[in-house]
């Protein structure tokens, strides 16, 4: 099995992105799982602290680990948007293969200083171990907004980065591109998209010369999508889509079967629901480009 490391380097190589998905229970994990075997491309399933205070944290990484060994399949676990170094050693010691240490809200330079920590202290525990950094604001809310908040100050300047990259050693840099967490309800109506600030992507990735994740990436244009690939992303995060399709799955399994009571009568619906939204996210990462230098 290739470790997490030379996936985001072969997807670098070859021009694409490798999709990283929330889940918060066995449906959306199922639906994840299958829909990147059909594929044939590896893929990351990601729990927040709430998901993973849902799942429980170590049950959450025996399921993704069982699933990774029993079909010896490239299926990764990242603990996503932690914002304290205890949930961070937590998630690291129950064997998640990645943290995303977010204290993204804190000012630059304390950001930076809490964020060395937490990339010592766990490459100390899990010398295999990736972390994240963020800077930049991507608002808040894997949901649906009723408004846009205004992110044009938050966006990442590629000198900062730079600095923060060299200063904190992150393996991997989230930036605010123009991308948003959630989804607004003309979005969800599919009268609106995010837009993406190409040209900021490849000027942080000239600067930093790291590996970087997109998040907030649900209801993002398709060409935006591809060229921020183009330009330097190499993980692209999706969760408002995914719990959309759940519950959109959910409630036409049981409109259909009202008087079902069997969950495994009525979760394979969820199931496909999920699935059918994964699948088209990862067709549209894994279309390859040109390759592009290597981070270091
Ligand atoms: O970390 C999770 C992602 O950034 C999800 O963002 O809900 O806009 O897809 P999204
Ligand atoms: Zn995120």
């Amino acid at each position: 099995m290739e470790t997490l490391r030379k996936i985001l380097e072969q997807a670098e190589t070859n021009g694409v992105a490798i999709g990283h998905f929330n889940i918060s229970d066995l449906v959306t994990l199922k639906a994840v799982f299958e829909a990147a075997r059909d594929l044939n491309v590896p893929v990351i399933v990601g729990a927040s602290e709430g998901e993973r205070q849902f799942m429980g944290v170590r049950q959450v990484s025996a399921l993704v680990k069982s699933l990774r060994e029993e079909y010896d399949f490239p299926i990764f676990l990242n603990a996503d948007h932690t914002h304290s170094l205890p949930s961070a050693i937590e998630a690291a010691k129950a064997g998640f293969d990645w943290v995303v240490f977010d204290v993204s809200t804190l000012p630059f330079e304390e950001n930076i200083r809490q964020t060395k920590v937490a990339v010592e202290r766990l490459k100390a525990m899990r010398p295999d171990i990736l972390v994240e950094g963020e800077i930049g604001d991507i608002g808040s809310g894997s949901e649906i907004h009723d408004a846009a908040p205004d992110l044009k100050k938050g966006l990442t300047n590629p000198a900062e980065a730079k600095q923060f990259v060299e200063e904190t050693r992150v393996d991997t840099l989230a930036p605010a591109v123009g991308n948003m967490h959630g989804m607004l309800k003309s979005m969800v109506a599919g009268d609106t998209r995010k837009r993406l600030d190409i040209k900021l992507v490849r000027a942080i990735k000239a600067e930093a010369r790291i590996f970087m994740t997109l998040h907030g990436a649900s209801g993002t244009d398709h060409d935006d999508l591809r060229g921020a690939i183009e330009a330097g992303i190499t993980v692209v995060h999706i969760n408002t889509e995914v719990r959309l399709a759940w519950r959109r799955g959910l409630d036409s399994a049981l409109v259909k079967q009202p008087d079902e009571i069997v969950p495994y009568k009525i979760l394979p619906h969820v199931v496909d629901s999920v699935k059918r939204v994964v699948a088209a996210r990862l067709a549209l990462f894994s279309i390859g480009r040109r390759a592009r230098p290597a981070s270091h």
